[in-house]
């Protein structure tokens, strides 16, 4: 018999402080920052964003979204033989938030660690615990993306620092008889860093380079939509379905626009593309899964349903999953 993996809960959490474009501006007009809610909404369809208190940090958020996948799936933390983190903004340089986040779930023994992927780091973490799982090397994995992008924010620099946000998302992925998970296809292409980075890293001591997000937004935007399409297109074929088979299509969630036009040149209805940017803003690896919790806990993505995340970000790097619900 063929062994697949399936997912059987999601989670999600977002920390309490939520911020508007409007209350988001006013701050930043205080520092002589200039933009609004206008601005922000027709370029990129983000309204609202969440950022974390100062002492909180990606495992702490990672944790409360655990705990809801958990309690979605029916399991214990006990359960878990492993955890793979998401995460571009980890609590410390090492150990991994992984490790840390395992610990705030009491448990011990089973492997856990980080995956790097930046934006993409939700699909490629999922695609690492669904081979771990076929192999028989793990039978319930907890997957998390975890994000506190508003740690690595330049508040001087208009055209990045309202586009992101803080929050965590999280399934529970367990070995099964039928398939969960179709197929898989990741990418990336060092040769673009430059164009989305924090270029800075700690040495004897001291932060060197710049610790801070930047970004060439139109570079990234070119190559997103292209790639997306791409990926979106050979996982399909991987999984021999086609675009009529997608009921639900969950792109990470960095621009509206860019989800508009991979879901157009998918031929896909506007009801079909689920929307969270507007009010998480951009919150990287923590973005599909936080998209995909809320779609599933309002009712939208049900059992059997055929779902289409896909992720895009610094690397370049990006990837598709398809997978039956
Ligand atoms: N408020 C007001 N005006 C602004 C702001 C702002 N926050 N930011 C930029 N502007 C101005 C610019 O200065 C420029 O003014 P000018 O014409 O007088 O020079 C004008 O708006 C247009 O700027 P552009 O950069 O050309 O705006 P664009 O339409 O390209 O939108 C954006 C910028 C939203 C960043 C867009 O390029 C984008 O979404 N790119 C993709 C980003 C993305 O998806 N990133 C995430 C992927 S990976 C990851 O998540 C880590």
């Amino acid at each position: 018999m063929s062994r697949y993996s399936r997912i059987t809960g999601t989670g999600s959490f977002l920390p309490p402080k939520r911020v508007t474009n409007a209350e988001l501006a006013t701050q930043l007009a205080a520092n002589g920052i200039e933009t609004s809610d206008e601005w922000i909404v027709e370029r990129t369809g983000i309204r609202a964003r969440h950022f974390a208190e100062p002492d909180v940090g990606s495992s702490e958020l990672g944790v409360h979204a655990a705990r809801r996948a958990l309690e979605a799936a029916g399991r214990q933390p006990s359960d878990i033989d492993l955890i793979i983190v998401a995460t571009s903004t980890p609590d410390m340089v090492f150990p991994s938030t992984a490790t840390i986040l395992q610990n705030k779930l009491g448990i011990a023994g089973c492997p856990a660690f980080d995956v790097q992927a930046v934006c993409s780091g939700f699909v490629y973490a999922l695609t690492v615990a669904d081979a771990m799982i076929r192999t028989g090397t793990a039978s319930r994995a907890l997957v998390i993306g975890s994000e506190v992008f508003s740690r690595i924010l330049d508040w001087t620099d208009r055209t990045t620092c309202v586009l992101f946000g803080d929050g965590a998302g999280a399934v529970v992925l367990e070995a099964s008889d039928t398939p969960g998970l179709l197929a898989s296809d990741l990418h990336a292409d060092g040769k673009h860093v430059e164009i989305l980075c924090v270029p800075g890293g700690v040495s004897g001591g001291k932060v060197h380079g710049n610790p801070l997000l930047r970004m060439d937004g139109q570079a990234v935007f070119k190559l997103a939509v292209g790639v997306l399409d791409q990926a979106a297109r050979a996982v399909l074929k991987k999984a021999e379905r086609t675009e009529a088979d997608i009921d639900w299509l969950i792109p990470h969630q960095a621009n509206i626009r860019i989800m508009q036009g991979t879901a157009r040149k998918l031929k896909l209805p506007a009801d079909k593309l689920v929307v969270t940017v507007d009010q998480h803003g951009n919150t990287s690896a923590a973005s599909i899964p936080l998209a995909l919790d809320v779609a599933v806990r309002s009712g939208k993505v049900r059992q059997g349903d055929t779902v289409m995340l896909e992720g895009v970000g610094g690397g370049f790097t990006w990837g598709a999953v398809l997978l039956d619900f």
